[in-house]
């Protein structure tokens, strides 16, 4: 069967299932009788429309472009995890709880390929063991039934579903979750176990990590919800865990990210608590604690003594890039005035500026678009950065009041002159966007933007291909995607050697 499929008709193939239209030669080696989605409901906005998890693994070739054209030098792979739970969720708080799936494009010789696979981690063994949900909500968290536990598997009643980020380091995949382990696959996305960076043991990473720009090593945070410590690994080029240091913070807190600098790891923790208190009281484990304000610590690269700052409490899932200009340190992030899972304030991007001999920081703001997951050019990762590229929500969906992290516009943002160009998608719902370093390029902008959208009145997904320079213009390309790629969380562009 030939795979120039009207829109309309991959639409239905996207509802029915590839084998009601007998395409065989689409599916040989998913299961290709089995529905998109999850044959379960549950009541929440982030279970729901796009957000719906799909439970089938499919293989497809040879993508429709359906506008423009895959550039004839792009050749690597387009991968991004996200939230997708197997079974009807106990408890559900997005975007903490889930089973990882992956969705990759593949693309090469101006062709793009789709598959996507779970991450095949222990905590989801232990729920297809059980056949339903054993593990509650990571803000809910619920004794867990010891019986659904064999010996010698730990019945903890936190999930890892390793499906927050999904990264490339030392030749290895790596799909990352929150304060745990994480887990290796291969660029097919097979699960291979939990990623042990040459040690004996699985290491306990953080969704973010950075890379240092002159070495290569690796830095990654690992904080805990049961302890205030936050330790920091190095992890070197090849993939190998090199050193770690810590630092104590008054309560366990929750540290979505961290900065690098060319000198520095920048940890900056607002005081978004762990209270196991609050869960036995049935409120939530993650409290919001401004008094105990906010602490910034500046953690020099050669073993130095950390530098303290403390000032009012605001929050930040995401930053952007960090950097030091002469003896100051800029840090580009997304505000929140305060942590808050849903309905919190809007957030909006603003720069920080690290005095660390005054011990001192200000922040300025850029507009007041609501925004999150901003990604710069990877490349330049800790080094000075002009430009951010991030989603944003305009007036042209439809939909009335979205549930949160839901975008229909990407942003490019230009820090040196405050401006802003925009690529609206209408009615289509887009996510965060990753840097596609152009072959050859050598201006930060060189390259383009990789980022799943969705159209709500289809029911189907396309991958956008943006030319970094000028997100304004038509796509270079739209791939379609041969199913529903639901909303998720982070991705990443890995350019193939040739
Ligand atoms: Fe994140």
């Amino acid at each position: 069967m030939s795979i120039l499929l009207t829109r309309r008709s991959f639409h239905r193939l996207t509802v029915f299932g590839a084998a009601a239209i007998g395409s065989q030669a689409l599916w040989p080696l998913a299961r290709a009788d089995e529905p998109v989605d999850v044959p379960w409901v549950y009541d929440d906005p982030h279970l729901s429309a796009n957000f719906l998890p799909v439970q089938r693994e499919a293989d497809v070739r040879d993508l429709r472009v359906i506008a423009g054209r895959i550039p004839a030098d792009l050749r690597g792979v387009y991968m991004r995890n996200g939230p997708n739970p197997e079974f009807k969720p106990i408890a559900y708080t997005y975007p903490l709880d889930g089973d990882g799936m992956i969705h990759a494009v593949y693309i090469e010789d101006g062709k793009a390929r789709y598959r996507n696979r779970y991450v095949k981690t222990q905590s989801l063994t232990v729920e297809r063991r059980a056949g339903r949900a054993v593990f509650g909500s990571f803000a809910h968290p619920v004794p867990v039934d010891p019986a659904a536990f064999l010996p010698g598997e730990v019945p903890s009643p936190v999930k890892n579903g390793a499906f927050v980020n999904i990264i490339f380091h030392g030749g290895r995949f790596i799909a990352l979750n929150e304060a745990t382990t994480s887990y290796e696959v291969n660029e097919e996305l097979a699960t291979l176990g939990q990623w042990t960076a040459g040690g004996a043991e699985p290491l306990r990473l953080g969704a973010h990590n950075r890379r240092h720009p002159r070495t290569g090593d690796l830095y990654a945070l690992e904080y805990s919800w049961r302890t205030p410590t936050v330790k920091f690994h190095r992890i070197d080029a090849s993939g190998v865990l090199v050193s770690t240091r810590s630092v104590e913070l008054p309560m366990p807190t929750m540290i979505h990210d961290f900065i690098l600098t060319e000198h520095y790891v920048v940890l900056i923790a607002g005081p978004a608590v762990f209270d196991v208190q609050a869960a036995k009281a049935g409120k939530s484990m993650l409290q919001w604690r401004p008094d105990l304000g906010m602490r910034i610590a500046l953690l020099p690269l050669d073993g130095g003594a950390p530098v303290w700052i403390e000032g009012e409490p605001f929050f930040v899932f995401h930053f952007a890039n960090g950097f030091e200009r002469g003896q100051q340190i800029v840090v580009d992030y997304v505000h929140h005035d305060k942590f808050a899972l849903a309905d919190g304030p809007v957030p909006t991007f603003k720069r920080m500026t690290i005095d660390p001999a005054r011990r001192s920081f200000e922040v300025a703001g850029f507009s007041n678009e609501i925004t999150e997951f901003p990604r710069i050019n990877h490349l330049r990762e800790a080094l000075p950065t002009r430009f951010v590229y991030m989603p944003t929500l305009t007036s042209s969906l439809k939909e009335v009041q979205p549930p949160s992290a839901v975008f229909n516009a990407l942003l490019k943002l230009d820090t040196e002159t405050g401006q802003y160009t925009r690529h609206d998608l209408g009615n289509q719902i887009v996510g965060e966007a990753a840097f596609v370093p152009r072959l050859g390029g050598q201006a930060e902008d060189d390259g383009y933007l990789a980022a799943f959208a969705y159209d709500p009145e289809l029911r189907s997904s396309s991958l956008l291909l943006l030319d970094a320079r000028r997100i304004e213009e038509a796509p270079v390309a739209v791939i379609e995607m041969p199913q529903r790629v639901p909303q998720g969380l982070h991705g990443n562009w890995i350019t193939r050697a040739s």
